[in-house]
């Protein structure tokens, strides 16, 4: 392993890499509950008991107002193939169109949520209820519960297990979309013993 001889400071930014980069549904109480997508970068996990997110929104979004009403959304992760739709909800706003409509998406129904939409062309979508609100500056923090996840019944192997390489995940570096590639190891693999080594790579 390289160790470097100098590191160079950029400045004090948002700098976190990779991070996920999602699509939020929530639908429109004003608008006959008109479903919307607005895609997120700024999201991740805060806790694990209750399982807790935190979603990060400036003002000036269409979907910050619905929110904040409806208390509740869902985010959809994103595979390599909605990765253009992705981007798409990324830089178009609900305020000048129907996203859904224009990328021929579907909207629908996230249990327990009332209110708001998951996309049916993610391969999973976790349902949110907002517990809290933080004005934090650029942006207000909405940390919020996961009440429940779905996963898509064709990314479940015939052991029950979740094959995710199959969803052809992506993550966002530095204002780029990446194809995730190869496992490396999982939770634990740096002091598993031989035999639990064994035992989940045949699996
Ligand atoms: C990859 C990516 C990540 C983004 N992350 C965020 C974010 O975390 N928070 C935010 O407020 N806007 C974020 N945006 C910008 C919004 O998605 C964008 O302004 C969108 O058009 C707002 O949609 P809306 O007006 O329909 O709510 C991101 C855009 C992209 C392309």
């Amino acid at each position: 392993m390289e160790k470097n001889d100098e590191f160079r400071a950029i400045g004090p930014c948002t700098y976190l890499c990779p991070i996920p980069a999602v699509m939020l549904g929530c639908a429109d109480p004003e608008n006959g509950l008109k479903p919307n997508l607005i895609t997120v970068a700024w999201t991740g996990i805060v806790c694990s008991k209750p399982p807790m997110l935190s979603v990060s929104l400036r003002k000036s979004r269409y979907s910050y107002d619905i929110i904040r009403r409806t208390g509740e959304f869902t985010l959809n992760l994103i595979s390599q193939e909605l990765c253009r739709a992705t981007d798409f909800c990324g830089v178009k706003s609900g305020w000048d169109m129907d996203k859904f409509e224009a990328l021929g998406l579907t909207a629908v129904a996230a249990p327990p949520l009332t209110v708001a939409p998951a996309l049916g062309e993610a391969p999973a979508y976790l349902s949110c209820k907002v517990k809290s609100v933080t004005e934090l500056g650029s942006h207000d923090l909405f940390l919020a519960e996961i009440l429940e996840v779905h996963v898509a019944d064709r990314f479940f192997r015939s052991d029950g297990s979740i094959d995710e390489p199959k969803m052809k995940l992506v993550g966002y570096v530095h204002g780029t979309y990446y194809a995730l590639s190869d496992a490396l190891g999982f939770f634990g693999y740096s002091v598993a013993s031989p035999e639990a080594q064994r035992r989940r790579e045949n699996k």
